[in-house]
């Protein structure tokens, strides 16, 4: 379990590399404002983290339209995630009142982030799931040391909120850290499954390279 948590992918071309700068850049500036306000932190960057599989999963839809082919299953895949982490908006929202200014930082956000990766998604998917696989990487850090807090009782065990039971069916007598837990499960869920579409989208590349030379080779024989 220990070694699963904390797997980091090591960015090998550039496509890798602008993925973990643009992560690290938006690390930072994440731990500048929210610093140890791990449940305001939880609710603002799930808003964030509820984007990206509903812009994918809108724009493989479209693809498949155009395309008229099957889509692998990714399409149901992106917008569960999408889901899910709107689920965990709906979770840390009874643990943690954003302010007004953090409100409006949301709507601000939303408005640069959405337009932002949709466009940096129609250029390069393959760099917007690494983002994804490396933003998961991160929030499983912030998620592993909203636990050290709570162990350190910095930060109050409070009961689980009933839709936390309800959605990871876990006992009624489930706390803060429980949710907390089983949050980080799913984050971990959601990084290895976006490093590896990035592995299917490079595979794909590579077999339609093959056909290419493999057509042109055979031509130069004709
Ligand atoms: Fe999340
Ligand atoms: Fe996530």
């Amino acid at each position: 379990m220990t070694e699963k948590l904390f797997t980091h992918y090591k960015p090998k071309n550039t496509s890798d590399r602008v993925a973990l700068i643009f992560t690290k850049l938006l690390r930072l500036f994440a731990d500048l404002f929210f610093k140890k306000r791990y449940g305001h932190r939880a609710v603002i960057l799930e808003t964030v983290a509820a984007v990206p599989g509903m812009v994918a999963g809108m724009l493989n839809h479209l693809k498949s339209l155009r395309s008229m082919q099957q889509d692998q299953g990714w399409i149901k895949i992106l917008l569960d995630e999408a889901e899910n982490e709107r689920m965990h908006l709906m979770t840390f929202i009874n643990i943690a009142k954003p302010s007004v200014f953090e409100r409006l930082l949301v709507i601000i956000v939303q408005g640069i982030f959405f337009n932002l990766y949709f466009i940096m998604y129609l250029i390069s998917p393959r760099t917007c799931h690494r983002i994804v696989g490396y933003f998961e990487e991160q929030a499983i850090v912030s998620y592993s040391e909203y636990l050290d807090e709570i162990k350190n009782g910095n930060i109050e065990n409070v009961n689980a909120p009933q839709i936390a039971i309800d959605y990871w069916n876990l006992s009624q007598y489930a706390r803060l850290k429980d949710v907390i837990i089983a949050v980080r499960n799913d984050e971990m869920g959601h990084r290895d499954v976006n490093h590896k579409f990035v592995t299917l989208l490079d595979q794909q590349n590579e077999e339609n390279d093959l056909t290419v030379t493999t057509e042109s080779s055979s031509k130069e024989k004709l």
